[in-house]
């Protein structure tokens, strides 16, 4: 069994970035999506241009920003650094139509094997408003039996389940006073590999099939009752304070990731014993602690010297 190692560098990026030798498999970071709390785009294009030089063959970036209005063709601007991965025909158009890169076939042809390929976009979602049978059911035969009522017919509860059904809202987000916005229910999750593309270990999230006849169909059998979960997660915050700025008692840390996310992310990444993970915005070093448990090494930096402090500790106590 590895004993997993840290280490964290206090600094801006920009300075300790080269004290970082290329051994890294993963990155899973956050960094400062609002100008007010220190983005920038050299920022973003600093962060391709390390990933890039730091991760191993087939090693892996995650990126996520908060939303924003301006969130998606960030991510193209990483373009000077980024090759658009080939597997999703709409990034590639979409990158061409904002004239980022020049996605001719011809110049696909020279990717560099250096270069970082981007692929899919994961949609975390931390709240979402859906229909909810259970409740409306419940609430029926509840006023049934205070009614008087011992039994409900099988013809009450078909008509229930085809009429309209309260919306439950699981999760939380920031309510906006807004006549322009919705609320932001979710975060993209940008992904990123250095070639040769590494395979995923989809299952490792997978979820239960709702119809249990597809599970034994084609080839899905060897993989008993489990399905790919698709690139829409819904990872909700535990408590309302996650979700402000305001840094939450137990993470002393604004906008922590939940571990779960973290969690999910290097299940399906597929790493090898021992992998290097590092966060270079890593903030309450919630990416440490996950990786400390999953028998991971990590590297952890920040500009913020108490930031670096609480990521030590946690750490530490993981
Ligand atoms: C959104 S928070 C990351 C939160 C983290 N994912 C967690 O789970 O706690 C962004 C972090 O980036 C740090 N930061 C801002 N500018 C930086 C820079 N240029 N280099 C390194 N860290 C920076 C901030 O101090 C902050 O802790």
């Amino acid at each position: 069994m590895i004993t997993p190692k840290a280490q964290f560098l206090h600094g801006p990026l920009a300075a300790v970035n080269e004290q970082i030798r290329p051994t890294v498999d993963l990155i899973f970071t956050s960094p400062p999506y609002k100008r007010s709390d220190g983005y920038e785009l050299r920022l973003g294009q600093g962060l391709g241009r390390f990933a890039q030089r730091v991760l191993v063959p087939g090693g892996q970036l995650y990126v996520n920003f908060g939303q924003l209005l301006e969130e998606l063709p960030r991510a193209f601007r990483f373009a000077d650094e980024v090759e658009i991965g080939a597997q999703d025909q709409a990034h590639r158009m979409a990158a061409a139509e904002l004239g980022q890169v020049d996605t001719s076939t011809e110049s696909r042809r020279k990717v560099k094997q250096t270069q970082l390929v981007w692929g899919q976009t994961i949609a975390w979602v931390k709240s979402i408003a859906t229909p909810s049978w259970r409740e409306t059911l419940l609430e029926t035969v509840t006023a049934a039996k205070k009614a008087g009522a011992s039994t409900v017919s099988v013809k009450t509860l078909l008509d229930l389940l085809k009429g309209e059904s309260r919306m439950t809202t699981r999760g939380h987000v920031t309510t906006l006073t807004s006549d322009r916005v919705l609320n932001y229910d979710w975060e993209p999750i940008f992904r990123y590999w250095k070639p040769p593309e590494p395979t995923l270990d989809r299952l490792s999230i997978g979820v239960p099939y709702t119809d249990k006849s597809n599970a034994n169909r084609g080839t899905r059998g060897k993989n008993g009752d489990l399905r790919c979960r698709g690139d829409a997660w819904f990872v909700p915050y535990q408590t309302t304070g996650a979700t402000t700025k305001k840094a939450s008692a137990k993470t002393k840390h604004a906008y922590a990731f939940p571990e779960e996310l973290v969690s999910m992310v290097l299940k399906f990444s597929n790493l090898r014993p021992g992998a290097h993970v590092l966060d270079p915005f890593c903030g309450s070093g919630t990416v440490g602690v996950v990786a400390k448990r999953m028998g991971y090494h990590f590297t952890g930096i920040d500009s913020d010297a108490s930031a670096i402090e609480t990521s030590r500790e946690a750490w530490e106590t993981a």
